[in-house]
């Protein structure tokens, strides 16, 4: 069975691609087949992985290509994505504008990944709202949601948890909230603690450990590899080798 997992947040920087990728990456040397699909216009899913940004995410969604001709391989055996540009904010346009059906991005992606025996289907999606971003998390049957541990973190976190009930009361979205994720988390900072505190006491069971700020995840970005191959024994290798464990364990 292939399980989809869209990583959502409207504010931007918290850490979603940084997520998307690194999950991604953890699952995969977990011996699993994995397709990360870049749905933001800033196409940092390349960045993060050496690659060059190209319009993928276009092709398939606005050029009608099928998933066959977008998809690539990567050097990281069993990784396997549909990488973004610019070209990614017309698709989001165009389905703004074009009135398909809500499952429109999920036929495109999950169910040809499916027949390719792919586990698991990564979605990153872009800091704003709109048709693409909703298609996105109602393809989804567990919603990651960073959240960067400052001022105002559960604004964020609450904006998609409106949207998520909109589309489960009237679309029938069947997926869940798999998680709050905290980012830049920084223990040494009462702002920090506060905020982690705060999101704890309104979002319960749903927290997971947070992910420490860790200048060598930015450092990733830069040299165009994940965590687990820049610095596998860094607490944020770690960290996100946990959540890793934590979405596996949800497959059963
Ligand atoms: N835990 C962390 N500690 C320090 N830096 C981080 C951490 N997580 C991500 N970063 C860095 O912060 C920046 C923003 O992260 P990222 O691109 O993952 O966020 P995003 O939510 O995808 O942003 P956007 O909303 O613009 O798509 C990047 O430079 C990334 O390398
Ligand atoms: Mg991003």
């Amino acid at each position: 069975m292939t399980l989809t997992i869209t990583i959502a947040n409207q504010k931007g920087g918290v850490g979603k691609t940084t997520t998307a990728v690194t999950l991604a990456h953890g699952l995969v040397r977990k011996g699993k087949r994995v397709l990360l699909v870049d749905l933001d216009p800033q196409g940092q899913c390349a960045t993060i992985l050496g690659l060059k940004p190209e319009p993928g995410a276009f092709n398939l969604l606005v050029s009608e290509q099928p998933l066959g001709q977008v998809i690539r391989a990567t050097d990281r055996e069993n990784l396997f994505v549909v990488l973004g540009d610019r070209k990614t904010a017309v698709a989001q346009t165009v389905l703004n504008v074009q009135r398909s059906p809500i499952s429109f991005t999920q036929n495109k992606i999950c169910i040809p990944a499916a027949r390719d025996s792919i586990d698991y289907v990564i979605l990153d999606t872009s800091p704003s709202v709109g048709e693409l971003q909703e298609q996105a998390l109602w393809a989804a049957d567990g919603v990651l949601i960073p959240c960067a541990v400052d001022y105002l973190a559960s604004d964020g976190v609450f904006n998609i948890a409106i949207t998520l009930k909109r589309i489960h009361d009237e679309l029938k979205w069947k997926g869940r909230i798999l998680g709050i994720l905290p980012t830049f988390y920084d223990s040494v900072t009462r702002e920090s603690k506060a905020t982690l505190q705060d999101l704890q006491k309104r979002f319960g069971s749903l927290l997971l450990p947070p992910i420490h700020r860790a200048t060598v995840l930015r450092e990733c970005a830069v040299e165009g590899k994940t965590i687990f191959e820049l610095d596998p024994s860094s607490r944020a290798a770690e960290q996100y080798d946990q959540l890793v464990g934590f979405v596996k364990s949800w497959e059963k």
